[in-house]
């Protein structure tokens, strides 16, 4: 991971766009992670065995070995869309592939340096997955000759330090939050078939099965150690919901283009979203955010908004951009606060730790 910016620098500039754009570090863009590995050495998980050794046992079977291959009849120039259309299909593309690529390097360089043998076993598991689904996404990318550059990403992207537990309330959230999203958006295009204007979505169910899987290792892990589900740490399970979700709202709501074509309105499919993955983490999380509370999803509404404004103040002169553009953070901060200290719902954790996906 130690990198040379003169090198990088001059590499930089014969990238592809879908690189220079998985590359960013925006605060909606996806990030790469590491984490303690000695604190991951450390993980005891007897307190959850049984279900532990089922859950390995379905890692072993690799359900989705077949799954990731494309049909000879699938080579086709899928590129001729509407302009505004691929545009945004592209960078949510690009996007995921960030997504899956980030899982990916952290699962793998746990599973380098750790000696847990437990932890080496499930994320070399998770990390055999994720890079399938990342380079998935890229032959995709390559028939638009926009691939991108995974071996050059991991050298070159910014990496954030988490502890483990940060680590876990995350990628359990984006695990399960990627199964949500992949799983509403097959369910739309298995209903209305007509409205399928890529065949990539077609795989998005039995994929979409593998982050499930992922979010379970990730509830057994955090229900392995009741202290990460108490005290000060509600606050920070509250945090990382709230963070997942007003990411992701803004973010789809920067594609209406492509939630037109498949019929999907990006506020009902986000709220869909939230509400499905809030169900599945009633198996770890002790607090829950209000989801169903109409308040949740207009403070997001202007969160959104306001975030659009503060965008909009960057192509304009000097006094907008600095001025009102920090005005407007203010005002973001202030939005995300609210929806922060909004009463959360409290939920005793069940007996029976895993869920089962049946959306
Ligand atoms: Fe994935
Ligand atoms: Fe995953």
């Amino acid at each position: 991971m130690v990198t040379n910016d003169t090198t990088l620098e001059n590499i930089h500039s014969g990238l592809n766009i879908s690189t220079e754009k998985a590359l960013e570090e925006t605060v909606l863009s996806p990030r790469f992670y590491t984490t303690d590995f000695e604190a991951m050495d450390k993980i005891k998980i007897d307190s959850v065995r049984t279900e532990w050794d089922k859950l390995m046992k379905e890692f072993e079977v690799d359900s989705n070995i077949d799954h990731f291959q494309r049909p000879s009849n699938m080579m086709q120039d899928y590129s001729n869309l509407e302009p505004s259309l691929y545009k945004e299909f592209t960078d949510f593309l690009i996007s995921s592939i960030t997504s899956e690529f980030s899982g990916c390097v952290l699962y793998a360089e746990i599973k380098k340096k750790v000696k847990n043998t437990e932890m080496k076993k499930l994320f070399g598991y998770m990390a055999r997955d994720e890079s399938r689904h990342a380079g998935f996404i890229n032959q995709w990318l390559k028939d638009f000759n926009i691939g991108v550059d995974l071996g050059f990403l991991v050298k070159a992207k910014k990496y954030t330090f988490f502890q483990p537990k940060f680590i876990f309330y995350a990628t359990y959230l984006s695990e399960k939050i990627g199964y949500a999203r992949y799983i509403s958006i097959f369910r739309q295009v298995e209903k209305k078939p007509e409205l399928r204007f890529h065949p990539i979505f077609l795989w998005f169910e039995r994929w979409c099965n593998d982050e499930f899987r992922h979010g379970e290792a990730f509830a057994l892990l955090m229900r392995s150690d009741p202290k990460l589900l108490k005290g000060v740490n509600l606050w920070w399970i509250r945090f990382f919901q709230l963070a997942v979700f007003a990411t992701m709202f803004v973010r789809d709501h920067q594609r209406p283009i492509m939630h037109k074509a498949m019929d999907m309105n990006p506020t009902d499919y986000d709220l869909q979203v939230f509400k499905i993955t809030t169900e599945i983490s009633k198996q770890v999380f002790p607090v829950l955010l209000d989801v169903e509370n109409p308040k949740f999803i207009n403070l997001l509404t202007t969160l959104n908004k306001t975030s659009i404004k503060i965008d909009n103040t960057k192509k304009t002169g000097f006094v907008n951009k600095y001025f009102f553009g920090s005005l407007l953070k203010i005002k973001v901060l202030i939005i995300f606060l609210r929806l922060f200290f909004m009463r959360p719902v409290k939920n005793p954790l069940p007996e029976n730790m895993r869920v089962k996906p049946t959306w």
